[in-house]
């Protein structure tokens, strides 16, 4: 089965609203001639209704950074997915590492915003990743197992295939060491592995999985071009419309 690439822009705690629309609108312009690429933005909360306006009618996607599990209420600094929904996000990203390591995510918490998400008929981004010390302790497959175990848990097959994963290695995030391609591969194959063990191999050929930690203009083609690896979610070099730009059209090329 071939996989659409899709390319997301993470921009965190990143850009004040009137400078998000810019970036936004200069996105839109650079992705006019992209076809076969699904090129997705996750700007702040904030800025996220007003950039909703800017990329309408374009080929760009909306993407929240974050989503609370429950409806409404007194949940301070939250936001719903009927609030998302509104301003026409398609896309949540869920579990981000920064999320694990500093707000208290964990995988409960990750399962019961995975099933909100989609009980609203939008798509999770679901994070996975291992930190170095993990990795280098030969735990490298029971964390991403337990993390993707975790994401689906009471989580239909039919949902299962509105899903996308991004495979992050902590070490990799922020720092400008990248995965190697082979690293990435190796992984991102695993991760499908146990996609297929808990649904099977329709299901697990069908789910984009997107690499991210470090991803730039001058090494996305080469992991791109793995097998295994159908995007990016990228950080710092989503911030700059050029360097992004590099990133969907390499996607593009591929496709
Ligand atoms: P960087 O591309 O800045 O390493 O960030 C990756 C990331 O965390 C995207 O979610």
């Amino acid at each position: 089965m071939s996989r659409k690439y899709i390319i997301a822009g993470n921009w965190k705690m990143n850009k004040t609203v009137s400078e998000s629309v810019v970036l936004a609108g200069e996105i839109v312009s650079k992705a006019k001639e992209i076809k076969n690429t699904e090129v997705v933005i996750a700007p702040t909360y904030l800025a996220a209704a007003k950039v909703a306006d800017v990329i309408k009618g374009s080929n760009v996607k909306l993407a929240l950074q974050d989503i609370h599990w429950k409806d409404q209420g007194a949940f301070t600094g939250k936001v719903s997915v009927d609030m998302a929904k509104e301003i026409g996000a398609e896309y949540i990203i869920i579990g981000h590492s920064e999320q694990r390591q500093f707000f208290h995510e964990t995988d409960e918490t990750v399962n019961l915003k995975v099933k909100k998400t989609l009980s609203a008929g939008l798509k999770p981004i679901i994070c996975v990743g291992e930190t170095l010390e993990e990795r280098n302790g030969g735990k490298l497959e029971s964390v991403l197992s337990a993390q993707v175990e975790g994401a689906y848990k009471d989580v239909s097959k039919e949902d299962a295939l509105k899903t996308v994963i991004a495979y992050e290695p902590v070490w990799a995030i922020g720092t400008g060491v990248v995965a190697t391609d082979a690293q990435a591969q190796d992984t991102q194959k695993f991760v499908r592995s146990v996609v297929s063990r808990i649904y099977g191999a329709e299901v697990a050929e069908s789910v984009q999985i997107q690499y991210g930690g470090s991803m730039k203009p001058d090494n996305a083609a080469g992991l791109l071009a793995q097998k295994d690896i159908d995007g990016g979610l990228i950080g710092g070099a989503a911030l700059k419309s050029d360097q992004f730009f590099s990133i969907f059209s390499a996607a593009e090329k591929l496709g």
